[in-house]
């Protein structure tokens, strides 16, 4: 039966383009994840959105002299965009600035409230003098409690990836003029965090499967033992707060954007004529909910957000949260205000979306920080795109079509290394399977890439080439063979290159889509016209690698 699987994908803010590091650890492999889910006859919902609130798009706008609301409409565009180019397939990609999203986050706001998860509080927050406004979140920087990373915001410290309150952070100052503020009462609503203790504890705790990072982390922060947070803020941007006497204050960044899962599934449900729709993926027991997101990310997505749901209650909690660890650049933090970064919309006017989805995946930080190079990329197309899968592919289509009239042909009976062949298709498509179900993004990449190999090996060893000129049958019967192998490359590689599966799904004489097919082995039939192959991967020249360098170094030197 098919299973329902929740692809909830992390909500970047949009104050700036999107860049590598937006995609490595976040939507590349939740769009993988939703591709094998898919092909495999399940019903996926994947949703995301533009994170638009909080004080990283406010800051952002106040750089850039134009309002909030232009820089965040600027952005998501961008975003969506990227998404679209570079194939990342979304049910739904919304923002956080719907009336739905308003609507939705208001309603569990309010349901909260009456379960007796929010209290209010007074708390001390830090004053500008200077400005005369309290300074939330990342108006203020200072020394991080956990690691004495000296430039922790008044949320969290990107250093060490801790939450972090701002009467906590030594040498506190305002991060737009450097004074040092003065902390005054102000009331807001706390989420009462250390009710879930216990149940939290319990849940963590049957989470085996759990990568060592995230499961860790999150049990690091148990122990210590969960205290109430609070989730309004001093500030005019956001969502109102549903309580009176609360006009000038707005519902905390954090608490709203987690949100979005499930407000973007209801708008889902919505666009798609049937406003229940939802329901079989947050209710029903049986559907699955996978999270993918950054590492900075973990603590939100493993106690807030599960906390958030329990005190709602009725609603499916997740199966996994995939964090993945940071991506650097040629050695470097990716950084959006120095500029050391490669942006998406900028790579994709010179290249392709797949040779960069093969590369990320193939050094996808699943269990440490990993490094993008462009000599990297550049023998990822070259060695492994080109002249492993590409080669493959055209050698077998192009001996096919010259050879037997354009048409798959009939083969004879199958010889040792022929059955040899066809069993390790069906080994690539049980691996692919298993690490894809596991998360393991880099695995599923590599036992591809063992089948393309196969496939490389066993036509050099028949030399159909040389079988035409002696014995047409044989040659027929490799040729045969050897396209069941590209078919089942084609199946397996969907996931992460879907747009040269599209065109080889073609090639091997196909209507319709790569998902038709299913996750199994297709066996070619015998007269299926074949049209005249092209290549599916283009060889870059090894004079890009110096021409980046020059483009990156510019970029940051701005
Ligand atoms: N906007 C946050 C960031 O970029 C991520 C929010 S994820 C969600 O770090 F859980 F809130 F959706
Ligand atoms: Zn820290």
């Amino acid at each position: 039966m098919a299973e329902r699987i929740l692809v909830a994908v992390a909500w970047p803010y949009v104050n700036g383009l999107p860049h590598l590091g937006h995609i490595a650890g976040n939507v590349l492999p939740a769009d993988i994840f939703a591709r094998y889910h898919r092909l495999a006859g399940n019903d996926v919902l994947m949703v995301s959105g533009s994170d638009m609130h909080g004080t990283p798009t406010m800051l952002a706008a106040r750089q850039q002299g134009i309002s909030t609301l232009e820089l965040v409409e600027r952005y998501h565009n961008a975003f969506a965009e990227m998404n679209r180019q570079m194939g990342f397939a979304f049910d739904l990609y919304t923002h956080t600035d719907t009336d739905n999203h308003h609507a939705v986050s208001q309603g569990m706001f309010t349901r909260l409230l009456e379960n007796g998860y929010l209290v209010e509080g007074v708390q001390s927050m830090p004053f500008c003098l200077v400005e005369g406004r309290f300074l939330s979140d990342r108006f203020v920087e200072g020394i991080c409690p956990h690691c004495e990373f000296d430039g922790a915001r008044g949320d969290q410290c990107d250093n060490c990836g801790n939450t972090v309150d701002p009467s906590e952070l030594g040498n506190i100052r305002c991060k737009e003029d450097g004074s040092p503020p003065e902390f005054r009462d102000t009331t807001h609503f706390f989420l009462r965090l250390s009710a879930f203790q216990d149940r939290l504890t319990e849940w963590i705790s049957g989470k085996d499967d759990w990568r060592p990072n995230v499961r860790n982390f999150t049990m690091g922060i148990l122990r210590e033992g969960l205290k109430d947070r609070s989730i309004t803020r001093d500030i005019d941007w956001g969502i109102k707060i549903p309580v009176e006497g609360f006009e000038d204050k707005r519902i905390y960044v954090w608490f709203e954007a987690v949100i979005g899962y499930f407000s973007a599934s209801i708008e889902w449900a919505a666009n798609s004529g049937d406003p229940d729709a939802w329901k079989a993926w947050w209710e029903e027991e049986d559907a699955r909910a996978f999270y993918f997101q950054g590492k900075d990310n973990i603590p939100f997505h493993t106690i807030i957000w599960p906390a958030m749901l329990m005190g709602h209650g009725g609603l499916n909690l997740a199966e996994d949260v995939a964090a993945n660890e940071f991506l650097t650049l040629e050695g470097r933090p990716l950084s959006t205000s120095t500029g050391w970064a490669v942006w998406v919309p900028d790579y994709l006017e010179r290249y392709d979306p797949d040779p960069l989805r093969y590369y990320l995946a193939s050094i996808m930080p699943e269990t440490s920080d990993s490094d993008f190079t462009w000599g990297g990329f550049l023998l990822a197309n070259n060695n492994e795109l080109v002249a492993t899968f590409g080669n493959l592919v055209h050698r077998v289509l192009t001996l096919t079509t010259r050879n037997f009239d354009n048409a798959v042909p009939e083969s004879g009976e199958l010889g040792p290394d022929e059955i040899a062949a066809l069993e390790a298709c069906d080994t690539a498509l049980a691996d692919v399977a298993k690490h894809l179900e596991a998360r393991n993004f880099r695995d599923g990449l590599r036992s591809v890439m063992v089948l393309a190999q196969h496939g490389n090996r066993y036509i050099d060893a028949r030399a159909p080439w040389k079988q035409v000129k002696e014995d047409r049958d044989a040659a027929a019967t490799t040729l045969w063979t050897a396209l069941n192998i590209v078919e089942t490359l084609r199946t397996v590689s969907y996931p992460y290159l879907p747009y040269s599966t599209q065109t080889l799904h073609e090639l091997l004489g196909h209507e319709g889509d790569v998902l038709a097919g299913g996750w199994q082995r297709i066996t070619p039939e015998a007269g299926t016209a074949l049209p005249d192959p092209t290549p599916i991967f283009k060889k870059l020249d090894d004079s890009i690698v110096e021409e980046e360098a020059e483009r990156l170094a510019a970029a940051s030197a701005r």
